[in-house]
């Protein structure tokens, strides 16, 4: 194949920003999952020699399924026991986070090449944000990897059900400015992952699938920590442009991200990964006195991630 070829044999002469350009322009999920963690493994082995400067695609190359729907097309998840659920209801939520982190692979690279040439202030991003970013799109495609391998054990593959397409919206979106995709993709969707992920994992143990509680359990910690890369990062932008991080978030996700910031937040996770309550509470959108607003009983945690 001819991007094996590209860094298999001459990983030198390939810069990371070409590079996460042909995993954008790999349509099979298998061949851009590998192909992910092959550049992730040549970037930390000093193989790659420079960062360079390439453009994206605006849409990456996907595959002719999952055929994409609208958000209320989709299939039911009830991963309870009985008629409803079981099987069913895993295989539909082992395919919605399959297609999350084949987003999720997509977004890692885009903003490493969409941002590669960027300067800020003056300056270019530092090597720590390829760093972070690579591990992000590495962390990504094992993710991908584990889900459709769960998939498989439940006679499933990739593309069998629908999906949306609101993750990848929301890169288009904020393509225009690496502060409006750091404010949308990492610290509104990936936080909502942090916020509905335990619950998740409580259901799958309840159901007795202890596989994918482990599974979900190994992606809930890293995800804890690309929440914190993308604050990290986002924090670093607002120093070089003089911004206070909260005003500017708050900004951001009013003008770029169309949902809601929605309780019941997971305060521990968010804090672990650097967003204290105060960064979003204000944001949420929640009638006063209504279930899950502040300090009202009767939240009800949402079933599943914002895919
Ligand atoms: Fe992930
Ligand atoms: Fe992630």
């Amino acid at each position: 194949m001819k991007k094996d070829r590209i860094i298999g044999v001459s990983p030198l002469f390939l810069s990371l920003a070409e590079a996460a350009v042909a995993v954008l322009r790999t349509g099979d999920p298998g061949a851009k999952m590998r192909l992910s963690r092959r550049i992730a493994a040549a970037w930390s082995a000093g193989e790659i020699a420079e960062i360079g400067a390439a453009e994206p695609p605006m849409r990456p190359a996907r595959p002719k399924v999952p055929e994409l729907r609208p958000p209320r097309e989709m299939p039911r998840r009830n991963i309870g026991r009985g008629p409803k659920g079981g099987v069913a209801g895993r295989r539909a939520l082992y395919h919605a986070l399959a297609h999350i982190e084949l987003n999720a692979i997509d977004l890692a690279w885009d903003i490493i090449a969409r941002f590669s040439g960027a300067r800020f202030a003056g300056e270019a991003l530092p090597r720590g944000f390829y760093d972070d970013w690579v591990k992000v799109a590495d962390d990504e495609a094992r993710h991908f990897a584990l889900l459709t391998e769960r998939l498989a054990a439940l006679d499933m593959d990739y593309g069998a059900l629908p999906a949306h397409d609101g993750l990848w919206e929301a890169a288009e979106a904020t393509a225009h400015d690496l502060l409006a995709r750091l404010a949308v993709v990492p610290l509104v969707l990936e936080a909502r992952g942090l916020d509905v992920t335990p619950g998740l994992i409580e259901k799958l143990a309840a159901a007795g699938d202890t596989e994918g509680r482990a599974m979900l359990e190994v992606i809930y910690k890293d995800e804890i920590v690309h929440v914190a890369t993308g604050k990290r990062w986002f924090d670093w932008l607002c120093a070089r442009r003089g911004l206070n991080p909260e005003a500017a978030w708050r900004e951001l996700v009013a003008r770029h991200f169309k949902g809601a910031i929605k309780p019941p937040f997971n305060a521990e996770a968010r804090l672990a990964a650097g967003l204290p309550s105060s960064f979003y509470e204000a944001t949420a959108t929640v009638s006063p006195g209504a279930p899950g607003a502040p300090g009202v009983p009767g939240a009800k945690r949402t079933s599943d991630r914002p895919d």
